[in-house]
């Protein structure tokens, strides 16, 4: 049986928002990944220094998520926010941490300024044994803008529900 899951973090609920509408469109578990030590955000230049850091050095932060058990699923839709220009350190530490061997991967980012190649390609690059079908790119999605990207995300869904 096909079975898809979304694994994603979010620290400012942006990419939670999308996994959530997109957990809904394709009827699919998702798995929000956490660290065991959060990045603050309440002083924003320290969230900039430590998370930009994190990620621009190829941290690779430990997750306080429980051991994820991907073998019940043949799709995987992983989500990051772009921090530095590429994949934030939680997922980054996720893909180390799990062997993701003949899947087929979607790719979710969101950002601030809508430059997602980095990110995509560094995720590629840490996926050598899944083929990624395809990769889409959200910029400054909230509650109060969802409705304009509503239909981009939607077509997404279709997409991956269609196995293309
Ligand atoms: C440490 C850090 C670095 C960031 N770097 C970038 C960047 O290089 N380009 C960009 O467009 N947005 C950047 N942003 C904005 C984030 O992409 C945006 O806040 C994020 O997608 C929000 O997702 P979230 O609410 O799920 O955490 C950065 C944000 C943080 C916290």
């Amino acid at each position: 049986m096909e079975r898809t899951a979304l694994i994603y973090y979010s620290l400012e609920g942006h990419t939670d928002l999308i996994a959530q509408k997109m957990s809904k469109e394709l009827d699919c578990p998702t798995i929000r990944l956490h660290l065991k030590k959060e990045f603050s955000t309440t002083n924003k230049f320290l969230k900039y220094f430590w998370a930009g850091k994190s990620a621009a050095l190829h941290e690779k932060p430990a997750l306080a998520n429980k051991p994820i058990d991907l073998s019940p699923y043949d799709t995987l839709i992983v989500a990051t926010p772009v921090w530095a220009g590429n994949v934030s350190s939680p997922v980054r530490s996720f893909l180390a941490t799990n062997v993701i061997e003949g899947k087929r991967v979607y790719l979710v980012a969101h950002d601030s300024g809508g430059s997602f190649e980095k990110c995509f390609a560094t995720i590629r690059a840490l996926l050598p044994k899944s083929k990624v079908q395809k990769e889409i790119g959200f910029v400054k999605v909230t509650k109060e803008t969802y409705s304009t990207h509503k239909e981009k995300l939607e077509a997404f869904c279709k997409e991956i529900l269609a196995g293309k």
